[in-house]
């Protein structure tokens, strides 16, 4: 019978008959896939495994140290850490359409997760060993979509490093790929994963970058993690994190309006909760959130938020709205 345990067991023996005594590469993103896949695959060959962390900049407050120190503990995993929080903001400047946000932020995600990954390759190889492995949190229903068998990963090197061939050819190791969502929750619960990971609630790849309406800016973004940490904090503390699907917290950064705060008029950006109830974000309905949950959100925001001076709450289902406001 299905227990987390006997997953954890059966993966682990699967992921050493794989590896053998060759090295692997794990891209982190701070979800809870990559995560649960890099600490079966942890358990299985150890130090085996790099992790690699781009740190795109894009993160909310606190996600980052959750996988640099929380996940390192919990682990004892390898990290590379690569912090491209510049890089990042540099190609996005100027930038307004969401599209190009996210073309743009995938772009430079691949440039230097595939410079720390030939970087890797390069310090293997100087020690005589070969790094053959890329572990990715594939899970059951992305294999159904794509139309299942499992492959090689041909990954284009835009840099030369230490004279490495161009294209660098990765075998994967895929230990979710027979699993749902939920079980993969349970199989990072029984791996002893951080519960800020484990039970992480939907967040996108490109973060914080299509949660700013307008350019993406250093003060934005700063702006963003505040205020948004504050509804996350509020929505906890109320129990309501089951409840919602996820509540994008938006900056609406080239809108102003006019407040009084403290001593005297301000001219702020708004920002729009956005919470919703769903079953697989095809469709979505927005949460009946109490009012004293609001309140304190909206008190606390735009108290302890300089700068933000009127919480609005999106009250449209989708369809005809999308979850996140780009
Ligand atoms: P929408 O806004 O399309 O979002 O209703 C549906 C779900 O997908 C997430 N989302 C993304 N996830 N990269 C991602 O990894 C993206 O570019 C992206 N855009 C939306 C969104 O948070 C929601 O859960």
């Amino acid at each position: 019978s299905w227990t987390a345990a006997s997953i954890v067991d059966e993966q682990v023996a699967a992921i050493r008959a794989q590896i053998g005594s060759k090295r692997a590469i794990c891209g982190l993103s701070g979800g809870v896939d990559s995560a649960v896949a890099a600490a079966l695959v942890n358990k299985a060959v150890g130090d085996q495994l790099t992790c690699v962390y781009v740190d795109h900049g894009l993160m909310r407050k606190g996600e980052t140290e959750q996988v640099e120190k929380d996940f390192v503990a919990a682990t004892g995993v390898q990290l590379k850490v690569v912090d491209a929080a510049e890089q990042f903001l540099t190609a996005l400047a100027g930038v307004t359409d969401p599209e190009q946000k996210r073309k743009i932020i995938g772009r430079e995600f691949i440039r230097v997760f595939e410079q720390a990954q030939a970087e890797l390759v390069a310090e293997a190889g100087a020690a005589g060993e070969d790094v053959a492995f890329l572990v990715q949190g594939t899970l059951y229903p992305d294999v159904v979509e794509s139309g299942g068998g499992t492959g090689t990963a041909n990954i284009k090197s835009h840099h030369n490093v230490g004279g490495l061939p161009d294209d660098l050819e990765f075998e994967l190791v895929e230990p979710l790929r027979m699993l749902f969502k939920d079980e993969v929750r349970m199989v990072g619960q029984e791996l002893g994963l951080p519960e800020e990971i484990v039970q992480r609630q939907p967040f996108p790849g490109p973060g914080l970058g299509i949660r700013i309406v307008g350019e993406v800016t250093r003060e934005r973004l700063d702006l963003l993690r505040e205020a948004d940490a504050i509804a996350r904090e509020e929505l906890t503390a109320a129990g309501l994190d089951r409840e919602i699907w996820q509540c994008p917290v938006v900056l609406l950064g080239e809108v102003r309006s006019v407040g009084v705060q403290g001593d005297g008029r301000t001219y702020g950006h708004p920002v729009v909760l956005r919470p919703v109830s769903s079953e697989d974000a095809m469709t979505a309905d927005w949460s009946r959130l109490p009012y004293d949950v609001l309140a304190r959100i909206s008190t606390r925001i735009t108290n302890e938020v300089r700068d933000v001076n009127r919480v609005a709450l999106d009250i449209t289902s989708k369809p005809p709205g999308t979850i996140e406001w780009e």
